[in-house]
């Protein structure tokens, strides 16, 4: 069989894809997220499920995506479409595309406002203002930001002109030099937090906090939460890797870099949680600030260890970073699919679609202000209004929904011979385990916990 290429590129290598789909995966989902709805949430049980959820849901969907993209090589609606065709089923399955691109516009419109917020941090961290900080200290800082909307207004919009001028440029060797030295460099400065939180003196009471489960402080919206959080920070549910793996070169196995990609997701998310949940105790905090918590530890950290300014300043610079290789991720597949289906010019779309998501952010930019109101979800009070009501309504219900459809995709729209060819050929153990899992874990589980939530 000749090699098939999309019409929008191909990575170079196995490691291209790695790094594009890890950069995809490794964001603010991991770093600014994770830790505030574990806080909010209780901690370890929260931690427990979500893991669960990665290993038992995650990965094998993850796997899904990558290989219906790398068979249908299109925008994940039109790959849908013709793959639902080729076996003989409705073509009504691309209205999954649609939706995911509809989750993926929402998310990226707030995503670029937090990644504002750290973009308006390297600033702060650079002028020496964290120097000594307090608790106090920290927290006004960052209540001053939030309640600045033009302020947040000029960070996103030079976030969302940064992502536009990257998805505007198409799948690049550049990225891959980037990415190979950012990545490992983020993951450095992980360490060292984690090194200032061993000499909080808290640092036991950080990791019970995320390790040991009690069942007791969690609610059944806090399990929903935790699956939600698990599609988000693993980029799946909204076509996002299935466009990552339409650019994948056929032969490469699809199950070792999907295991890969989750485990370093899944490391990034706990060494945050553990760099940031010492300094919560140590200061006296409570865990459930929400989503300010990273603005308001780790600037405490950075205000004591020596070379704090400079540390400080870099650790911004590289998660303002991974913020970006996530985002192009999520405004791929729709750019994809105007270039496919309305034939605009790569860059005209990538710009469309930059203001249409720009606008959208500024309902989270009020929703931090001005706009704020207070509703309850979950048994959890959210302070953040529209910003909250995106979030849960994306990562809560879009992505988990997006997420079961691919499965059964996967598992039951196509055929078995595709589904096995793509997998590499051979019909043992390993696929009949996944086969397994997509064909009826997954669906079970997605059942399991809907119906616990609908009827608690
Ligand atoms: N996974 C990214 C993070 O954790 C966010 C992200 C990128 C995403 N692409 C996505 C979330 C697609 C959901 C769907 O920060």
């Amino acid at each position: 069989m000749s090699e098939r290429i999309s019409m929008h590129g191909q990575w170079s290598s196995r490691l291209m894809f790695i790094l594009a789909a890890t950069g995809s995966a490794v964001g603010l989902g991991n770093i600014w997220k994770f830790p505030y709805i574990a806080g909010e949430n209780g901690g370890g049980a929260f931690v427990l499920i979500y893991l669960l959820c990665i290993a038992l849901i995650g990965i094998p969907i993850m796997m899904s995506e990558v290989l219906i993209g790398r068979r249908g090589r299109q925008s994940p609606i039109n790959t849908l479409c013709t793959l639902a065709r080729e076996s003989g089923k409705a073509s009504s399955w691309r209205v999954v595309g649609a939706l995911g691109i509809l989750a993926a516009f929402i998310i990226v419109s707030y995503y670029g406002v937090i990644a504002g917020w750290a973009l308006a941090y390297i600033v702060r961290m650079a002028s020496g203002i964290f120097t000594g900080v307090t608790a106090e200290g920290a927290a006004s800082i960052f209540r001053g930001l939030v309640a600045d909307p033009e302020r947040l207004l000029a960070w996103h919009t030079i976030f969302m002109v940064m992502t536009t001028v990257l998805v505007a440029r198409g799948v690049r060797p550049g990225l891959e030099q980037a990415i190979k030295v950012l990545m490992p460099a983020l993951f450095v400065l992980l360490l060292i937090l984690l090194v200032f939180a061993g000499t909080t003196g808290k640092f036991e009471e950080g990791v019970r906090f995320l390790f040991n489960p009690d069942f007791g402080a969690i609610s059944v919206g806090g399990i929903l939460i935790a699956m939600g959080h698990s599609f988000f920070t693993l980029s799946l549910g909204v076509g996002a890797i299935m466009m990552y793996g339409s650019y994948l070169p056929d032969g490469i196995s699809i199950a070792k870099v999907s295991i890969a990609i989750a485990l370093v997701d899944t490391l990034v998310a706990l060494l945050s949680g553990l760099a940031i949940f010492p300094i919560v105790f140590a200061t006296g905090m409570t865990a459930d600030v929400g989503p300010g918590l990273i603005f308001q530890t780790l600037p405490i950290a950075f205000g004591q260890i020596p070379g704090g300014d400079f540390f400080g300043t870099l650790f911004f610079v590289l998660l303002v970073f991974a913020a970006w290789t996530s985002s192009i991720s999520l405004v791929e597949p729709l750019v994809a699919w105007l270039v496919e289906n309305k034939g605009f010019e790569r860059s005209r779309a990538a710009t469309r679609v930059g203001v249409c998501t720009w606008l959208l952010g500024i309902v989270t930019i009020m929703s931090f202000s001005s706009w704020s109101f207070q509703f309850s979800f979950g048994g959890e009070t959210k302070n953040n209004g529209l910003f909250d009501v995106m979030d849960i309504m994306t990562s809560t219900f879009l992505l988990p929904l997006g997420g079961l459809a691919i499965a059964l995709f996967a598992g039951r729209v196509m055929s078995r011979s595709s589904v096995v060819d793509e997998l590499g050929g051979k019909d043992g153990f390993s696929f009949k385990l996944w086969y397994f899992v997509i064909r009826y874990i997954t669906p079970a589980a997605f059942v399991a916990i809907f119906i616990n939530r609908l009827f608690p």
